[in-house]
């Protein structure tokens, strides 16, 4: 038999790696309900786009044998490749090697590929399914991840970082995670937790399943760690590529422009969609709906924090951030959930360019010893800072009501909102009547003949004074009251007013948000 030729030998090693831990070991993987980290990665990216680097890297560990096993590749598949024929940087760990667990080489891939990105200005995206921390490595693996944490710091409003569990991530291994932008969550196969079912029996004597303790579920509607939840791998990655068409490369850039659908459109539902009775929920997803381009709204905690509801969609073509007090859940109130959630969405529009559009219908924020035992008080200032600091153009629309501190957080023409529309049927004031009333007419209901009626006509009085859009309009605090079906053409005629936008804060090293 002839001996190899050079290009034989290369290609056998190339198919040796794509293989990584071996077939038994990708059946293994396929078997729990999982892709590979390559199929990930083919269903992430536009067909043929994937260029891999570093494909030969080998672990160089001696203890317990590990010199005996090794992967080309090591335990992560790295490289570029495009979404929408827009470059993307990614990495994909393969739990078919040591079960994707994380070591010195390992994570100098994924180092070296967050240092292209920050170069290069594109998105990294994480696919993450590891055993965490290779435990034969020690504390190189933790030095390891700590090289990744302050990449992930550094990059963080530099370009976009989105992460994707799709498997097991435990430990400390979460927190690369945690600092990037945006986490998604595979129903049933993924979990995050930073200690275990088996810690969490030892410590606290708590029996529970790793789903219950940190699967998608749990994370998308209770902790708000995971942004968006998936049903299946597929759908995951999906969700990955269309997140991706609202966002700019990196903090230089604008995000891609989309024709959109009539921007002149008025929408007759709009007049109608305010109940009668103040009181009375409607669904402020409709409102959005029916305002942007093509009705499209890709929502951002979907599950979590429902009173509030932010995400991307597009304005004349043009990427927005929409942050919404949702009526129909708790009235829409602030509670701290709903706080940070939107604070933490405000800094991103800001940060990577995006107005941000505010529908704002909020009975103020929720009172009693939870909330304030908790912190409403730092999650409120959350964000009132955010929105303050937020130099981006802001468009705010009041459907109705805005009462209290929430008026004045919820982007008002007083922290630097640019164009504040009100709709007729918006309710400006301190608190709502009834509140009002009890507090300032103490004394003459307690005196009134007949309480109830005497109530009643001072309500109406208080309501007639000041659940209106019309004592703001007047002081300028309102730009315009409009009728709600021009909501769409007034909001893309301001964005369009506003595209030279220039603002800044004063210089610092760092402002000090109330975290
Ligand atoms: C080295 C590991 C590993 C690890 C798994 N493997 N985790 N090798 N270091 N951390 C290997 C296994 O030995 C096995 O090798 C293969 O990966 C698959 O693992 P299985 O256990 O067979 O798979 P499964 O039954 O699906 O269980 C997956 C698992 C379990 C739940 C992740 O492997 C596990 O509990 N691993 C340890 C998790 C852990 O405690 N990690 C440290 C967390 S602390 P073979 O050769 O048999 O295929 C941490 C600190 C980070 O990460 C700190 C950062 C600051």
């Amino acid at each position: 038999m002839s001996e190899k030729t050079k290009i034989q030998v290369l290609n056998d090693q190339r198919a040796e790696s794509r293989l990584g831990g071996g077939q038994a070991r990708i059946d293994a993987q396929h078997k729990k309900g999982r892709l590979t980290a390559r199929e990930r990665l083919d269903l992430l990216l536009d067909k043929g786009s994937f260029h891999e680097v570093d494909p030969f890297v080998v672990h160089r560990t001696h203890d317990f044998g590990l010199d005996e096993q090794k992967f080309m590749s090591d335990s992560v598949v790295t490289g570029w490749g495009t979404v929408e024929g827009r470059l993307v940087y990614v990495y994909s760990q393969d739990f078919t090697v040591f079960g994707g667990s994380l070591g010195e080489v390992h994570a100098g891939k994924i180092c070296k590929i967050m240092d292209m990105a920050m170069k290069n200005g594109a998105p990294i995206i994480g696919l993450n399914d590891s055993g965490g921390a290779r435990i034969q490595e020690g504390v190189v693996s933790l030095a390891g991840y700590a090289d990744i944490f302050l990449r992930n710091t550094m990059a963080s409003g530099v370009i976009p970082q989105i992460s994707a569990i799709m498997g097991p991530c435990a430990g400390g291994a979460v927190y690369s995670p945690a600092l990037t932008d945006f986490i998604f969550m595979t129903r049933n196969t993924s979990y995050m937790f930073v200690t275990g079912p088996d810690v969490v029996k030892t410590v606290t004597h708590e029996e529970v399943t790793q789903e219950e303790l940190g699967g998608a579920n749990v994370h998308s509607e209770k902790s708000g760690v995971c942004h968006v939840a998936a049903d299946s791998e597929a759908d995951t990655l999906y969700l990955i590529r269309k997140l991706l068409s609202y966002l700019p490369q990196n903090n230089m850039e604008d995000s891609p422009f989309v024709a959109s659908d009539d921007p002149l459109r008025m929408e007759e539902a709009l007049n109608k969609i305010i109940p009668d009775d103040a009181n009375k929920p409607y669904d402020i997803k409709e409102v959005i709906g029916m305002i942007v381009d093509n009705g499209q709204f890709f929502e951002i905690h979907e599950n979590y924090a429902q009173n509030i509801v932010v995400g991307f969609a597009r304005l004349g073509g043009h990427s927005v951030g929409i942050v919404a007090n949702q009526p129909a859940v708790l009235a829409g109130v602030l509670d701290i959930d709903a706080s940070e959630k939107a604070a933490r969405f405000v800094r991103f529009c800001d940060a990577f360019n995006f107005p941000i559009i505010t529908f704002e219908d909020v009975p103020g924020f929720l009172p009693g010893t939870f909330q304030e035992h908790h912190g409403i008080i730092r999650s409120g200032a959350k964000l009132l800072y955010a929105y303050c600091e937020a130099t981006v153009p802001k468009l705010t629309v009041i459907t109705r009501k805005a009462y209290g501190g929430a008026y004045c957080v919820m982007s008002s023409k007083h922290i630097r909102s640019d164009v504040n529309l009100a709709w007729p049927t918006a309710e400006i004031a301190v608190m709502g009547p009834d509140g009002a009333v009890n507090i300032i007419f103490r004394k003459e209901l307690e005196a009134a003949k007949d309480p109830v009626k005497k109530k009643a006509e001072l309500v109406a009085e208080y309501k007639e004074k000041f659940a209106n859009p019309y004592v703001a309009a007047q002081r300028g605090y309102i730009d315009d009251v409009i009728e709600p079906k021009e909501t769409r053409p007034r909001l893309i005629n301001a964005l369009e007013m506003l595209s030279n936008k220039r603002d800044a804060n004063p210089a610092k090293k760092h402002g000090n948000i109330p975290l």
